[in-house]
């Protein structure tokens, strides 16, 4: 019979599908002359071929004989690492104020502490921690589930990155932070993973929901700080260094009721005094209220923002849903209304021209306010079509029709809420469907990666 890894005795198979390797723990990488020695003795005695230190920074011992795995941990006497499986794989930590000299704090410290809390702890997908004494990050933080990172301040915390074939840069969650609110931090963020059990890393988490929700989820909301910060008593200029061919949420507001939409046609007009203009669907609720109210504002999308952040707004109808529902926003001077979530600046303008353009009315506004909510990069069009995959309706100025797909692999499926075609050749990575799925394998619980619309609203088009 073909052999397979041994997890029951820690063991993984090996390339030549003959010999195991285990690896014990090891917290951080830090062993005793002893510990090394008996490592050492045990693999000599059971004839290993050789010794390997792991990117978790743990020994293996790699070429070892199925029969002797039993006596191989006994004489070792060590637990073995959580190197595989749905769980706190490693806590990946660097000499900090133990034996640097660059250290900031002590890496060593909170390493072992979070190392006692976690190593093995169940969750729904792998997980690396990774502590590092300072900005220079030898424990690779940027790049794990949870990294943290001294500072003279205290501890910075960042969530969700990871590197492999997908690597992805973590978010900043907090910093400034002493040892005990940063390990309270730690804990927010691996109960709320847990709570998802979605077995999807929590990097892909975030991008499906959004990294100010999750923050709002795990208590730290940034919309409370935001709508502090908002300044709608002033023109800030550099609210409109923001705009580019980029995707935009425009409100307004009629009889004390707001509505909102996607835009993608919003660009500046004039500089002295600032004026900016949006091409808006004469059949869209938006159209009704900017030409009832006059005045309309714009969210400028930052790039990370969710699909079905953007579907939410784009691709249903306020006459349909209230898109505000679960969406924090505020309402600016003028009463239409600033989305507080994934938005990095925003603007409120009085209407002082429009001008019909057939389907479109291009409505030219004075700006009245305008301020910037956060550091970030704005999302362009062409990322929200070559890296996010979106579409837009037929209502949008710039809708395309798709040049028709040629399946090369089993059938092509079209979502019917927004259009985008599922090609079993390319599979949805970021769905956690490989290439090469037929759509039928896919399973029922699968949403449309643009518009979140779920299995059911696809139909075949070949
Ligand atoms: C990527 C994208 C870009 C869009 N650009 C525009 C636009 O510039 N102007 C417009 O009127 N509609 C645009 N839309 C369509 C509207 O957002 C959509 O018709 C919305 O459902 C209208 O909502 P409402 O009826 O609540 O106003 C776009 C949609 C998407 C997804
Ligand atoms: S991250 Fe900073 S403290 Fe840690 S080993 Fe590197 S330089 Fe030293």
């Amino acid at each position: 019979m073909a052999k397979t890894d041994r997890l029951d005795k820690g063991a993984v198979l090996q390339r030549d599908r003959e010999t195991y390797a285990i690896v014990p723990h090891i917290a951080g990488g830090i062993c005793t002359p002893e510990v090394l020695r008996k490592i050492a003795d045990v693999a000599e005695k059971y004839g290993a071929k050789v010794i390997k230190a792991t990117g978790a920074q743990r020994l293996a011992i790699v070429g070892l004989k199925e029969e002797d795995l039993d006596n191989v941990w006994k004489d070792l006497g060590m637990d073995p690492a959580a190197a595989v499986g749905m769980c706190v794989r490693s806590v990946k930590f660097c000499p900090g104020t133990t034996f640097c000299r660059l250290a900031q704090q002590d890496a060593v410290g909170m390493g072992l502490k979070l190392d006692e809390m976690y190593h093995g702890y169940s969750l729904p997908a792998k997980f690396k921690i990774g502590v590092s004494g300072c900005p220079n990050c030898c424990a690779d933080s940027w790049v794990r589930d949870i990294g943290l990172i001294g500072t003279k301040k205290g501890w910075k915390v960042v969530v969700g990155g990871n590197s492999g074939s997908k690597p992805r840069i973590a978010h900043l969650l907090a910093e400034g932070l002493n040892d005990d609110e940063a390990i309270e931090l730690v804990k927010k963020v691996i109960d709320k993973f847990k709570e998802y059990q979605k077995s999807q890393r929590i990097g892909k988490l975030i991008n499906d929901i959004g990294i100010d929700r999750f923050k709002k989820e795990i208590g730290l909301s940034v919309a409370e700080q935001i709508a502090e910060k908002i300044d709608t008593s002033r023109i800030n200029e550099k609210a409109l260094y923001n705009i580019g061919y980029g995707l935009y949420i425009v409100g307004s507001v009629k009889d004390g009721n707001i509505n909102a939409q996607i835009a993608n046609t919003v660009f500046q007009v004039t500089a002295e005094p600032p004026t900016v203009a949006v091409s808006i669907n004469k059949d869209n609720l938006t159209h009704e209220y900017i030409k009832e109210s006059g005045v309309f504002s714009i969210s400028i999308l930052a790039q990370e923002t969710p699909l079905h952040f953007i579907a939410n707004f784009g691709f249903n109808s306020g006459r349909d849903k209230n898109k505000f529902e679960s969406v924090e926003y505020r309402q600016g001077k003028t009463g239409a209304p600033i989305i507080l979530e994934n938005t990095i600046a925003f603007i409120e303008a009085r209407v002082i021209e429009e001008m019909s353009v057939g389907t479109h009315t291009i409505f030219v506004g004075q700006v009245e306010s305008a301020d910037v909510l956060r550091a970030g990069t704005p999302m362009s069009y062409a990322y929200y079509h070559q890296v996010k995959r979106g579409t837009e309706p037929k209502t949008a100025p710039t809708f395309r029709k798709e040049e028709p797909k040629v399946a090369t692999k089993g059938d092509l499926y079209q979502c019917q809420v927004c259009g985008y075609i599922y090609d079993p050749s390319e599979g949805d990575p970021d769905g956690g469907i490989e290439p090469g799925t037929p759509f039928e394998a896919i399973p029922d619980d699968w949403v449309c990666p643009v518009c979140g619309a779920s299995k059911k609203d696809f139909k075949k088009i070949s």
